[in-house]
């Protein structure tokens, strides 16, 4: 297999990886009620247009070209963030990785309502999409209100561990920026302590407004709207030095 996304990418093994290799379970539930008529219509025909490839590379330049910043949005949930990003910013190209199928079906509504050209979408887990991605290619990534998996015994679940971390290094361009939000306050400290001890990653924060205050540019997401967390959202900016 030809190696050129990078030491740290999966297309670097020479055997099958074993059981032991593959990341564990992240997700939940990948499917809830039955969909709507038009919801279906919209999986049968409009996915398959815009679908991020189930194999091979993933290069964001190709997928969405002439555009002039690429951005990753990993678990976009019903995709109201993804889409609303989309829409104020239609220089830029999307990348929405999401395993609940209901929840591409939800952004696929918006993407035919509005018409947008600029995002592409996945069902599924958007570490295999990672990791199938050229070095440098993003200039940012959002992973907002993750999964938080609080029972210590799940904690491995958690999408960010020290391998993620590494991959979301290695995709994004240098000066590029990751956004994570939370309102599970174990997540936070969590997320802090392994981003922070990655050397190329340099959180942006200041002051303390800098993480409890939502970033400008930031725009509500559906599970942030339910506040099922235990601490108010926190926001932490992190740049590729
Ligand atoms: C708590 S929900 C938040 C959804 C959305 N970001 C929001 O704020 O409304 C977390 C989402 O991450 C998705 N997720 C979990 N692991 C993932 C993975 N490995 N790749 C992509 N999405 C993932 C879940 O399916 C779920 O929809």
């Amino acid at each position: 297999m030809v190696d050129f996304l990078g030491k740290s990418s999966i297309w670097s093994m020479t055997s099958n990886p074993s059981p032991e290799d593959k990341p564990l379970r992240s997700f939940g539930r990948t499917k809830g009620r039955p969909l709507s008529g038009r919801k279906q219509a919209l999986v049968d025909s409009l996915l398959p247009k815009i679908s991020i490839p189930v194999d091979g590379i993933v290069d964001p330049r190709a997928l969405i070209p002439g555009k002039s910043e690429y951005n990753l949005e990993i678990g976009f949930g019903g995709g109201e963030h993804l889409t609303g990003q989309a829409i104020t910013r239609s220089d830029a190209g999307f990348l929405g990785v999401e395993p609940f199928l209901n929840g591409v079906a939800k952004a696929l509504g918006q993407i035919d309502d509005q018409g947008l050209s600029n995002v592409r979408l996945l069902e599924g887990d958007a570490r295999d999409v990672m990791a199938r991605m050229p070095d440098g290619c993003l200039d940012r990534i959002y992973l907002l209100f993750p999964d938080p998996w609080p029972k210590t015994r799940h904690a491995k679940r958690r999408l960010i561990q020290d391998e993620t971390v590494a991959e979301f290094v290695r995709v994004l361009k240098l000066g590029g920026r990751l956004r994570v939000a939370t309102d599970v306050k174990s997540y936070a400290d969590h997320a802090l302590f392994v981003l922070r001890q990655n050397l190329e990653f340099k959180w942006l924060a200041v002051g303390a407004d800098d993480w409890r205050k939502p970033p400008t540019d930031h725009l509500t997401t559906r599970y942030e709207t339910k506040k099922l967390g235990n601490c108010a959202p926190v926001f932490f900016e992190f740049k590729k030095i």
